[in-house]
């Protein structure tokens, strides 16, 4: 597991950048990751872009058990391992390789939403899960995380708007099992992330994501030119 300031060494030992987009249901933060990466992408720093849970073959088949709405009964130390299983893969199978190839990764999640997610809205043990994250995790910590932040009414509102446009369209998928929880395990998601943010200061940018596209499109880009200039 190792120091901090082991972690620390072994994050500069990888000269790739790791960028991860958190929030809650609705905030925005798939979009705003692919809007980024196209952006980013003409000007000269191609990303590679992945998920959690999800990103690999078995990660993405993890995530099917995850947010299945007939897992129902998953207890909530099954699901903290499961999301602990999706990430120790994805790590090792591509964030590690891609960094230390040199390339730039941007991840929607990361630990972040286990600590938000497990520990602040299933109230798991918060120490626990920082093992767990750092285990899963091995030594790599975000060079930058973009908290994007709206009210759980605004998030849901969206939600279900884009589920009323997929209707249209013919496809019938509804919410997934962690969408369909009620909105008092949502809020305490929000101020585990405000709570974070406010930790992790030097790490993560909070950004207002209630604003349209574009607005918040210009802040996340300010976000990443100003880290990009910084490693170079
Ligand atoms: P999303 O990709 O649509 O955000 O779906 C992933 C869901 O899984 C979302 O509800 C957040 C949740 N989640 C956790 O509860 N813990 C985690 O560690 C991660 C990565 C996601």
């Amino acid at each position: 597991m190792g120091t901090t300031k082991e972690r620390s060494e072994n994050r500069k030992a990888l000269r790739g950048m790791f960028v991860t987009f958190e929030g809650i249901e609705g905030c925005g933060k798939t979009t705003h990751m692919g809007l980024a990466a196209e952006r980013l992408a003409t000007e000269g720093y191609p990303a590679v872009t992945t998920r959690e849970p999800g990103g690999t073959r078995i990660g993405e088949q993890i995530r099917a058990v995850l947010l299945s709405p007939e897992h129902g009964n998953m207890g909530p130390m099954a699901e903290l391992l499961l999301y602990e299983a999706a990430r120790a893969q994805l790590i090792a199978e591509r964030v590690r390789p891609e960094l230390e190839a040199g390339n730039l990764v941007l991840c929607d999640r990361y630990f972040d939403a286990t600590t938000a997610y497990q520990g602040y809205g299933r109230g798991l043990d918060l120490d626990l899960i920082e093992r767990l994250n750092e285990v899963a995790g091995q030594g790599i910590e975000p060079d930058l995380t973009i908290l994007l932040d709206c009210t759980v009414e605004t998030g849901f509102d969206r939600i279900r708007s884009r589920y009323r446009s997929r209707a249209k369209t013919g496809d019938a998928e509804g919410p997934d099992r962690m969408e369909t929880e009620d909105s008092a395990f949502h809020g305490r998601i929000r101020k585990g992330y405000l709570t974070l943010a406010e930790k992790h200061g030097h790490r993560i940018r909070l950004l207002d994501a209630s604003g349209e596209v574009e607005e918040v499109h210009g802040k996340v880009m300010d976000c990443l030119h100003e880290a990009l200039k910084g490693r170079s």
